[in-house]
């Protein structure tokens, strides 16, 4: 069965020693209590070292933001999928609405991204969402099935089963505006049946959908009830050990 995950995503926040001090404070908040989820922490890459040494990855996983769409080579102020592995890191965050919007992504660059990220054994949280004028017009369900399309269904099934997905309206991403929990709900049984139609209904079972969007301790156990919604993809609340735990016990 799919797993329930809660992920933090650190984004351009913290400096090394600010954010070597909350991962250690994450950490020694999930050794006091079994979590009902996996919990990760997405960080800047800068950081995946020092706080690679200060967590214990059986509890608490930890990955990258992103990931260049090479392997090696001349790419000046990339940091490649083989990097981020050799950090100790095991997710990556791909196709955050930021990179698709502020640094032009496509769905071709990727394809390219989680092909390396799966041959370095990195497992991607891969970002898909609607803009408001998408959803005011109702096209959102289109937009978000051709994301999925475009950006995954390349794989084969058993890459596919590596993916784990978050579904982000983009209206959603630090407005403090969070989606109805039926308004998740509807978008995340949709997707999970774009992904039956095309891998089968088992892999679809199997396919954790996680949640991103204002989401915080006073919303997160509404959304984590909804019984398509396996989790979220937490921005501002993660940077906080103890808004960010509140969303893990919502569990
Ligand atoms: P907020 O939780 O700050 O709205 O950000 C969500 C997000 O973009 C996580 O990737």
């Amino acid at each position: 069965m799919r797993k329930n995950i809660v992920a933090g995503n650190w984004k351009m926040n913290t400096t090394v020693p600010e954010g070597v001090a909350l991962a250690k404070e994450v950490n020694q908040c999930l050794e006091g209590f079994k979590a009902n989820c996996e919990v990760i922490i997405c960080v800047p890459f800068t950081h995946l070292v020092p706080v690679c040494a200060v967590i214990d990855q059986q509890k608490l996983g930890l990955g990258a933001e992103n990931c260049a769409d090479h392997k090696s080579g001349a790419y000046t102020g990339e940091v490649s999928a083989p990097m981020v592995e050799s950090t100790g890191a095991t997710y990556v965050i791909l196709g955050h609405s930021e990179r698709r919007q502020y640094y032009g992504e496509t769905a071709e660059t990727l394809r390219e991204k989680v092909a390396l990220a799966l041959a370095s054994n990195l497992q991607p949280i891969f970002c898909i969402g609607e803009v408001l004028e998408e959803r005011e017009k109702g096209t959102h369900f289109d937009v978000v099935r051709k994301q999925i399309i475009d950006g995954l269904f390349n794989l084969s099934a058993e890459d596919f089963g590596k993916v784990i997905l978050a579904y982000e309206p983009v209206w959603a991403i630090g407005t403090g505006k969070t989606a109805t929990a039926d308004q998740a709900e509807e978008m995340h049984a949709f997707i999970r049946q774009c992904v039956a139609d095309r891998y089968g209904k088992e892999v679809a079972e199997n396919t954790s959908i996680l949640y991103g969007g204002s989401c915080k301790p006073s919303n997160a156990a509404e959304l984590f009830a909804k019984p398509d919604v396996d989790g979220g993809l937490i921005g501002g609340a993660s940077l906080k050990a103890a808004d960010f735990i509140g969303i893990v016990k919502a569990f």
